[in-house]
């Protein structure tokens, strides 16, 4: 939720800071706040609102160098415990002045260890449940030295006093802690919320996620759970919270910093859509054979593991959510397995029959999404076998799964997923027809077919994106809509929801999608006249009569005043008496459908956010990674 940077090396910390921010700004932007040590001194600058704000407040300090120093930590933040103000934003320090901390997570425990420290006198100044962890190093570094069984840990005092610190901690945290007196460390320390290493030339880096440091350093280490890290110039010393030394995971990343820039779009957003053709490439290469086989050898289930499974659960939230309810029509349709799609905030509180033959499968852009770890924790304890399907090497869901496929959409920075969904959507695929490959419920020639149409989707991406300006100017024209309305059926009405989603979160509009047959039901008494309906049309070669049904709920719709926008594939000019706009995707197979009609919607959403005068890139109260429940 919130972004972290620290560094230490030779660099002006606060350069590095502020340049880490900007790239992870994304991830929170309530306020911000930087710390530095230089000097014999820890200078700390915050400001509520946007990282802008904090960049002004720098800029209007008289001193050539507002903040010394070589060592250092930045921090962004989307609000938790108190309100987006000065006081609240971070870093917080101890009584001293000497104890910086920042912190992404919630502290589920701090009232509790509050009193305790104002019982002892302490004085705290936020409301936050981060300051407690000031004062409570504070109260470590001035007692007995470290308890650490382990006589052979070598450790910085500030890293001994941060462990005992996280043994009280209840919750999820990643916390950075710099000291005035330790110029030559950076500390940090995480439980179930994102921290990478950054092993650079004489420089390290801590950070939220890679892209914060991506222009210095390629080369990453992972930070495990309950584990903290000493980062000093020439290296990292990682622990668990007891103090026994680990040994983590380093690699390369494979992206440079041009993928996490704007390159030449105002918003990332923008940059996104547009490259959805190269990110569903991506996500395909590698995995379909010139035989026309599924090739999923990169994840660590074997064949056999997927031939003993006998139910599959997709567990993720909003749009990875919408993407699982896309596979499921797809993994029931080829592989006759029962399909559960669940959101993963709800799994885990209504006890799923899981068992070992069951295939649970995770969805996450980033992999930190808390709500959807704690399905993966839970569907493991169940003995359930557990596939991510993520965005992000390195991060934690992955980790905690028996399996990863990773999508290689590149980084996404805008808060709304586009070209990740795409990337989610192809990976469920593969995974549906790899089962039916290995169950051998589809034949050879069948998945061959199916391998031959995937080939083409980037490239019939790439066409319906040259074709969407009018769905621009629609979106343009409908600026003053008060709600919109979403309706699709089968693959199309997981895309409904989708639409409705983007709209929501980008031009803070009321928004619903529905299945069209549900309407009857209850939301056809919301149709007013020239309330804007957009319908997902299935092909007419799809499902017998499914089409035609969904011709009939239009006209419903379009007998009580709404204003039809209708996506239909090329050559359905049945839909046409009864849409006032079509909007025209090329045709594909059914099930690949999603592929090409989730693209006006984003880009109905996108522009008419933007016709808002609205930040798509960052949208009010949302952040790109959710990492508390
Ligand atoms: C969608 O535009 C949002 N960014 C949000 O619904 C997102 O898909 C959800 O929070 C899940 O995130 P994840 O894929 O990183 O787990």
């Amino acid at each position: 939720m919130c972004g972290i940077i620290g560094y230490v090396g030779d660099q002006s910390a606060l350069d590095i800071s502020l340049q880490g921010l900007r790239r992870l700004e994304y991830r929170g932007y309530d306020s911000s706040g930087i710390a530095v040590v230089g000097a014999g001194e820890l200078r700390t600058a915050r400001r509520a609102g946007k990282l802008a704000n904090l960049e002004k407040l720098l800029a209007e300090n008289p001193e050539p160098d507002p903040m010394p120093g070589t060592t250092g930590m930045g921090h962004t933040r989307w609000a938790t415990h108190g309100g987006p103000t000065d006081v609240n934003a971070h870093p917080h320090i101890d009584c001293t002045g000497a104890i910086a901390v920042i912190h992404n997570g919630i502290i589920e425990n701090f009232a509790l260890l509050r009193a305790e420290l104002e019982a002892g006198g302490h004085e705290l100044a936020s409301e936050t449940d981060t300051e407690v962890v000031a004062h409570l190093l504070e109260v470590e570094l001035a007692g007995d030295p470290d308890p650490d069984p382990d006589p052979a840990a070598v450790s910085h005092p500030l890293a001994a006093a941060l462990r005992r610190v996280c043994r009280r901690l209840a919750g999820a945290f990643t916390l950075v802690v710099v000291h005035r007196d330790f110029p030559e460390v950076v500390v940090g320390a995480r439980r179930n919320s994102p921290l990478v290493v950054g092993l650079g030339e004489g420089e390290s880096f801590l950070a939220s996620d890679v892209s914060a440091f991506i222009a210095h350093t390629r080369e990453a280490m992972e930070i495990g759970q309950d584990q903290v890290v000493e980062a000093r110039r020439d290296g990292v010393i990682v622990t668990d919270f007891e103090g026994r030394p680990v040994q983590n995971r380093r690699y390369h990343v494979d992206w440079d910093a041009s993928a996490a820039e704007k390159g030449g779009y105002p918003y990332f957003m923008l940059k996104e859509i547009n490259e959805q053709p190269t990110a569903l490439a991506d996500t395909l290469r590698g995995r379909l054979s010139p035989q026309g086989a599924i090739v999923l050898d990169e994840e660590r289930l074997s064949a056999q593991d997927f031939r003993d499974v006998d139910k599959v659960f997709i567990v993720a939230c909003g749009t990875a959510y919408h993407a699982g309810l896309i596979a499921k029509y797809a993994i029931e349709h080829w592989t006759r397995l029962p399909c559960e799609v669940e959101m993963a905030s709800e799994f885990r509180y209504r006890d799923p029959v899981l068992d070992r033959s069951t295939l649970v499968i995770a969805i996450s852009q980033s992999g930190e999404t808390l709500d959807t770890l704690m399905a993966v924790k839970h569907a493991r304890e169940q003995k359930a076998r557990v596939l991510a399907i993520c965005n992000t090497n390195g991060s934690t869901i992955p980790r905690e799964s028996d399996a990863v496929l990773y999508t290689h959409c590149g980084p996404e920075v805008g808060v709304a997923s586009t070209k990740t969904f795409l990337g989610q959507v192809a990976a469920c695929l593969l995974v549906g027809l790899y089962l039916a490959q290995v169950r051998g419920v589809l034949y050879g020639d069948e998945v061959a077919a199916y391998v031959e149409r995937l080939q083409r989707m980037p490239e019939l991406v790439e066409r319906t994106l040259g074709r969407l300006e009018p769905i621009r100017e629609l979106a343009r024209e409908l600026v003053d809509a008060k709600a919109v309305l979403f309706l699709g059926r089968h693959v199309g009405y997981p895309v409904a929801l989708e639409g409705a989603l983007k709209l929501k979160e980008l031009a803070y509009m009321h928004a619903e999608g529905f299945p069209a047959g549900e309407l009857k039901h209850g939301p056809i008494a919301l149709i007013e006249p020239g309330l804007p309906v957009l319908v997902v049309v299935p092909s007419p070669r799809g499902r017998a009569n499914l089409h035609d049904k969904i011709v009939s709920n239009i006209q419903e719709v379009r007998a009580r005043g709404a204003r039809t926008i209708v996506i239909a594939e090329d050559g359905d000019v049945a839909v046409e008496p009864y849409a006032d706009h079509v909007i025209r995707v090329p045709e594909t197979t059914s099930l690949f459908a999603p592929l090409v009609t989730t693209l006006p919607l984003q880009v109905f959403a996108c522009e008419l956010a933007l016709a808002r005068g609205l930040d798509v890139d960052q949208p009010r109260n949302l952040a790109k990674s959710v990492t508390v429940e």
